[in-house]
């Protein structure tokens, strides 16, 4: 079949080179100049929703006749449409609904959070939080995990792979675990990953290999071996992953009833949700169906600031596609060179060398987005600020709204303005920074945060200690509440 025939392929992003694959491969660099691959439709050939309201009256997809396959008759799975990721299948369809492999992820919410709002200088009701910790295993990972696997099972992979700072490695091994269609093999800096992804991991029976070395070293490896053994790799430089992280974006608009936010702010690791949520705002635009993009801000923690150098020291730019690849390599060579390893509490976003960083080029350009760097310590006091706000993330998600109380502080967002920070990940995910933050026990904190020349955070909330005797217990009550 000819990529003219295919109403999906994968297209090098450089628009000036016009590779191709089929979805039938499992390669995903352009085959003709080695760059990243988009997922793309002809649109002009599905069934497309004529406005964003359409896409809730319509929960009914018409499904397989559009991909004329013959004679398929099974049904869509029944998470199918409970799925927060295929009720906008209209907007996905890189399979048709009876070959989707779904477990139901991404049933979370947008909720409004006014005292997280107000920590970062916003007038009530600006802000809204997006809490991706409510999927299956805790993170927003599952949104792409759904696509990914739904791919892996139409090119018949058996075994698949991905190196991860924890959250991704969880979701593949529980998807691995879930539908039983795959053997996960997991590659982790070792030291690297908090308590609650490894416990994950280990869980849901995953081959765990713990590598000498960091996140860039362990997606080097894994590239490597992936390779040579043809496992399917599900890290974000894999393209149906980011078609299922656009519908994050997709389920915000539906909690602001449609309205589109003055800006997404969203901490920044791989780029893998920076590049999928720029994707998503172009089509929608392209299919009409929103006039105007929020502007996307991109948080690097300060200790893994490659997005945010190349953006505002080097002044690298997507340039339509013409953006200077050699730019970004010499500063990766510096990098080497002067042994520069990426150091955060954040562990999540650790990531010294990210693999969409054209595609994140591509997002901030079209979104005229901004990046900024938020240090540790603003990560720790306004995680704890989101936990005592009503809803809890880890660490690396509360980069999102450290970036948008500093950009507010800046000038850059305004008091009015309609602010949404994704929560990317659940809070249990990484228990001992929690309790070392809030703690008293003086081991921890040395172990976690002392070693790294913290002091406490300003918002700390011990644990009172009270002997066994009901009468102190109640004058403790008393005087604290
Ligand atoms: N937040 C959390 C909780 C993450 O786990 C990650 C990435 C990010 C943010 C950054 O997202 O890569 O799309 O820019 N975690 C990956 C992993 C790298 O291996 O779990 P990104």
């Amino acid at each position: 079949m000819s990529m003219s025939d295919s109403v999906v392929y994968l297209r090098c992003i450089k628009p000036t080179c016009g590779g191709t694959r089929s979805v039938t491969e499992c390669e995903f660099t352009c085959p003709r100049c080695g760059d990243l691959l988009d997922v793309t439709y002809d649109w002009q050939r599905l069934p497309v929703p004529r406005s964003l309201r359409d896409l809730e009256a319509n929960r009914h997809p018409s499904v397989g006749r559009w991909f004329q396959r013959g004679s398929r008759s099974s049904e869509a799975s029944p998470l199918f449409r409970r799925s927060g990721v295929w009720r906008f299948w209209e907007l996905l369809p890189v399979a048709p609904p009876e070959e989707v492999l779904t477990i139901g992820e991404g049933q979370t919410l947008l909720l409004r959070a006014d005292r997280v709002g107000e920590y970062i200088g916003l007038r009530s009701g600006c802000l809204h939080l997006q809490y991706e910790g409510l999927n299956p295993s805790g993170s927003f990972k599952d949104n792409g995990m759904t696509a990914a696997f739904t791919h892996a099972r139409m090119v018949g992979a058996r075994r698949a792979a991905c190196a991860s700072t924890g959250n991704t490695s969880a979701s593949l091994a529980l998807y691995a675990a879930a539908t039983g269609q795959m053997r996960a093999i997991i590659f982790i800096g070792s030291g690297k990953i908090a308590f609650g992804k490894l416990a994950q991991a280990l869980d849901h029976g995953a081959l765990t290999l713990q590598i000498h070395g960091d996140f860039d070293d362990a997606l080097e490896r894994v590239r490597q071996a992936a390779g040579r053994l043809s496992l399917y790799l599900v890290n974000s430089i894999n393209p149906f992953r980011l078609e299922g992280q656009k519908t994050i974006m997709y389920r915000v608009l539906e909690g602001l009833e449609w309205r589109i936010p003055d800006w997404i702010v969203v901490p920044a690791g791989n780029l893998g949700n920076l590049s999928a949520f720029g994707k998503a705002f172009l089509e929608l635009r392209e299919l009409g169906l929103i006039e105007r993009m929020p502007r996307l801000a991109a948080v690097n923690a300060a200790g893994a600031d490659t997005l945010y150098r190349l953006w505002n020291d080097h002044q690298l730019r997507w340039h339509g596609g013409a953006w200077e690849k050699a730019r970004a390599e010499s500063y990766f060579h510096h990098l080497k060179e002067t042994q520069r390893k990426a150091s955060t509490i954040a562990s999540a976003i650790e990531i010294n060398r990210p693999v969409n960083l054209p595609k994140a080029l591509r997002s901030l350009e079209v979104s005229d987005g901004i990046v900024c760097t938020v240090c540790d310590e603003e990560i720790l006091e306004a995680k704890a600020r989101i936990g005592a706000g009503g809803l809890g993330c880890e660490p690396a998600s509360a980069a999102s709204v450290a970036g948008a109380r500093k950009l507010r502080h800046q000038g850059v967002i305004a008091a009015d303005e309609l602010v949404v920070c994704v929560l990317t990940g659940h809070p249990l995910k990484d228990p001992n920074v929690t309790v070392a933050c809030h703690g008293t026990d003086e081991h921890l904190f040395q172990e976690v945060l002392g070693k790294r020349g913290f002091g406490r955070i300003a918002s700390a909330n011990p644990p009172v200690s009270v002997p066994n005797d009901l009468e102190r217990i109640i004058s403790v009550i008393e005087a604290r509440t």
